[in-house]
């Protein structure tokens, strides 16, 4: 299975790609997750990455392309990925598309996550993030059982940089106008698929489920 979560800043595709990796057995890729690790760990790339991902703003592409290339060449993805924040413009999607025909290992489907505007800046203001082991959690819809304390690994809980209202509003104008196209981009190529991103996030996970199993070699028996 080789999958893009495609959806709007705070659709729920990091939600959403712990449940389908595990599901699948195919390790979750999140360039928002490697630049903050990068970030965090004070390499060169992290702080040139910083800057734009403090402003809401997209990292240039060459940067990216590079940096998911290399992790396309680990072993663990060779038989499957899941691809979440990347690609993020039309340039990476072609990148993506020349080394995946190139392996000779074509994507399986797009999943298109949709949900309102509203609902997406409610999402990420009350979004918070341990900062051991990475679990999601939302202050009302997925509250932790102790305030700031992760449940699985009783990490701290920190609310991102880019987590602020004018951030986000910043970061849903850099999606309409730079991811946007890709739908395009994949449902010309008969890839892109939606999910209703509402609902509790197992109830989302269910309707993906129902149409990544079409997809799924071991679910076709
Ligand atoms: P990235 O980390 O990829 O952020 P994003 O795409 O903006 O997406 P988010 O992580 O904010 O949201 P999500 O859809 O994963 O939602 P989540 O599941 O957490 O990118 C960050 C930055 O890095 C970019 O701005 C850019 O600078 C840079 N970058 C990354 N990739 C790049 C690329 N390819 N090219 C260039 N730059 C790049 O859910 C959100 C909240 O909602 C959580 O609190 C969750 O608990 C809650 N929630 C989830 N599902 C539900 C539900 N069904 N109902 C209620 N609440 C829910």
């Amino acid at each position: 299975m080789r999958i893009i979560l495609l959806g709007p800043p705070g659709a729920g595709k990091g939600t959403q790609a712990v449940r389908i990796a595990e599901a699948y057995g195919i390790p979750h890729i999140s360039t928002g997750d490697i630049l903050r690790a990068n970030v965090k760990g004070g390499t060169p790339l992290g702080t040139e990455a910083k800057r734009y991902m403090d402003a809401g703003d997209l990292v240039p592409d060459d940067v990216i392309v590079g940096m998911v290339g290399d992790r396309l060449e680990q072993p663990d993805a060779t038989e499957g990925f899941l691809l979440d924040g990347f690609p993020r413009t039309v340039p990476q999607a072609r990148s993506l598309e020349d080394l995946l025909v190139e392996r000779e290992t074509p994507l399986s489907v797009v999943l298109r996550l949709s949900v309102a505007k509203d609902e997406v800046v409610q999402r990420l203001t009350g979004r918070r993030t341990c900062a051991d082991c990475g679990r999601i959690f939302h202050l009302v819809h997925d509250p932790p059982s102790e305030a700031h304390r992760c449940d699985e690994c009783g990490g701290e809980l920190q609310q991102r940089d880019d987590d602020r209202e004018d951030v986000v509003l910043n970061r849903l104008e850099v999606y309409a106008a730079q991811t946007e196209p890709l739908e395009h981009f994949y449902w010309e190529r008969g890839l892109l698929r939606d999910v209703e991103a509402v609902g509790s996030p197992d109830e989302v996970f269910a309707s993906a489920r129902a149409i990544l199993d079409e997809y799924d070699p071991a679910s076709r028996g």
